[in-house]
């Protein structure tokens, strides 16, 4: 019988410094994840320099804990993993030095990881799917349809050609006067609201599978802008309600021609704004009843060491191992 493979794996690209034990890639013994939200929330968005200082202060303890809860000690460990980008480069080196540290102290492999693959393989800790599928990938800072065809050969079919849309859900958020980072709030008011809105719906031509939301997000502005100057009172609830009907939709129409192009039956989310109701059910809505659709868990959906660990065990059982060279790569492609 084949041994255990036990990965430690290091999350820390943006504002979250998370640890977690992965057992043979999709079990998952540990998840700790220190959210920074509030200290960046008075900046109204992650200052990187105060991101890396507190990725920092917080690394040891996060890492002692993810062992501890997963009732290991450094000694049992295959490997350790850490997200190499993209992200902010400062706060991704907190990471990187760490794990280079424990994997040359502790004479095991050093998995550089892509945080965009992390965001696709959380969707194996709960759901039993393989490659082919599709992935939409919504995060804050990338906006990606990808065919996945292999654990190793990744095609990008579409991506955003302006804002992310967790951007434009961040952005539209601070216009309405709601707290950092946004989404999750819109999603709640968008609950209590009324698409009565008609926001411009942007697909660029016909057959592209590219994404643009700065649009939207000016569109919005104009709409508060001209409501104020008219001295007619803006009903937040029917703004959020409409503005993330207009994207969603875009979103799922798109989606559904990658699904057709590529002939694969399985969708799977990732990122941030896949934990936004409106987008999981806009999806039930539209999606053909042979497609299998899956969306990891709110806590899996937004930045976590346990997906990286997944997206390493697929390079471990290949060999893919990185040396004490590993680098941040801010804008590490897929
Ligand atoms: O994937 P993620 O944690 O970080 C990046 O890698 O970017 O995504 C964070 C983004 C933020 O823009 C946040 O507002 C958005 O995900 N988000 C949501 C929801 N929960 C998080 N957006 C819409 N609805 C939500 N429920
Ligand atoms: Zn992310």
């Amino acid at each position: 019988m084949s041994k255990d493979v036990y990965i430690l794996s290091i999350e820390t690209s943006c504002d979250e410094t998370s640890a977690a034990i992965t057992k043979n890639g999709r079990e998952v013994l540990s998840n700790i994840i220190y959210s920074q939200i509030e200290i960046h929330k008075k900046f109204g968005g992650v200052v990187p320099e105060v991101a890396s200082r507190n990725h920092l202060e917080k690394i040891s303890y996060i890492v002692d804990s993810a062992l501890e809860k997963a009732d290991l000690t450094f000694d049992d460990l295959s490997a350790v993993a850490v997200t190499k980008g993209p992200g902010l480069v400062g706060a991704l080196l907190v990471g990187i030095s760490y794990a280079k540290a424990l994997s040359y102290s502790l004479n095991i492999p050093l998995i550089g990881v892509n945080h965009m693959k992390g965001h696709i393989c959380a969707n194996y800790i709960e759901h039993d799917i393989k490659p082919p599928f599709v992935s939409m990938i919504t995060s804050g800072g990338h906006t990606q349809l990808v065919h996945v065809k292999s654990y190793y050969d990744y095609e990008i079919l579409g991506s955003t050609r302006d804002d992310a849309v967790g951007e434009a859900f961040d952005k539209v958020a601070r216009t309405l006067g709601l707290p950092y980072p946004g989404g999750p709030y819109i999603d709640k008011l968008a609950k209590e609201g009324k698409e009565t809105i008609d926001f411009p719906r942007i697909y660029l031509d016909k057959e592209s599978l590219d994404f643009s939301f700065s649009g939207i997000k000016s569109a919005v502005l104009n709409y508060i802008n001209n409501q104020k100057q008219k001295n007619i009172e803006i009903v937040k609830e029917d703004v959020a309600a409409s503005f993330q009907k207009a994207v969603t939709e875009v979103i799922v129409k798109k989606t559904l021609m990658a699904l057709e192009r590529t002939n694969v039956k399985t969708l799977a989310l990732a990122g941030g704004v896949a934990a936004n109701s409106g987008l999981r059910k806009e999806f039930l809505d539209h999606l053909p009843k042979d497609i299998n659709f899956v969306y990891p868990s709110i806590k899996l959906c937004t930045d976590n060491a346990a997906m990286i660990g997944c997206a390493a065990y697929y390079e471990y059982v290949a060999n893919n191992f990185s040396d004490m060279s590993l680098n941040a790569i801010p804008n590490l492609k897929l």
